[in-house]
């Protein structure tokens, strides 16, 4: 049996864009801990797309190729996320690597356009820097009670600060997507 701590599994999956919920659900939950057989572990670490070895804290092999690694288009992890029940994004994973596993590019679709649908995230701890490459995007954010909007367009980019709770959504009925870079 291996255990980890319930903080790090939710951290990881936060980072990954998945639900802490649904993956701590699968495994047994002691107080902060989490207990997991192996075979539970492999399939945790294929699901994260995190080595054993980062999962565990330990130092490995980087998965490098001289100095480059490529993520295929066709490949990366895809998940649409569902907020009062709409969905909202479509997180399309860009490359991610064991050198720098906090590292996590996203490629994200957005599916609302209608400002009464907006839903703050509650801020992350990630830094992250947004780029728009597709449509008119509206970004809300949360700060000190207010919450403020702009407006951006392709080829615009933003800066949010760790716990700065926001949300992005299409501006008009063009679609909107944007690179997110989360470290
Ligand atoms: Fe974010």
């Amino acid at each position: 049996m291996i255990t980890l701590t319930k903080e790090s599994l939710k951290d990881w999956s936060e980072l990954r864009k998945m639900l802490p919920e649904e993956i701590l659900s699968q495994y047994e939950v002691q107080d902060d801990k989490v207990v997991l057989t192996y075979e539970q572990l492999k399939k945790l670490s294929e699901k994260l797309d995190l080595s054993i070895s980062t999962i565990l804290g330990k130092s490995e092999p980087s998965d490098l190729n001289n100095g480059i690694k490529v993520s295929r288009a066709s490949e990366g992890y895809k998940r649409t996320s569902i907020k009062n029940g709409k969905e909202y994004y479509t997180y399309n994973h860009l490359v991610t690597t064991n050198v720098y596993p906090t590292l996590m590019p996203l490629r994200v679709e957005l599916h609302v356009n209608d400002n009464q649908s907006v839903v703050l995230n509650g801020g992350h701890d990630s830094t992250e820097i947004v780029y728009v490459t597709k449509g008119t995007v509206k970004m809300h954010w949360e700060n000190d009670g207010h919450v403020y909007d702009v407006d951006l367009y392709v080829g615009d980019s933003a800066y949010i600060h760790p716990g700065i709770s926001h949300s992005f959504i299409a501006a008009g009925e063009d679609k909107a997507e944007l690179i997110a870079i989360n470290w």
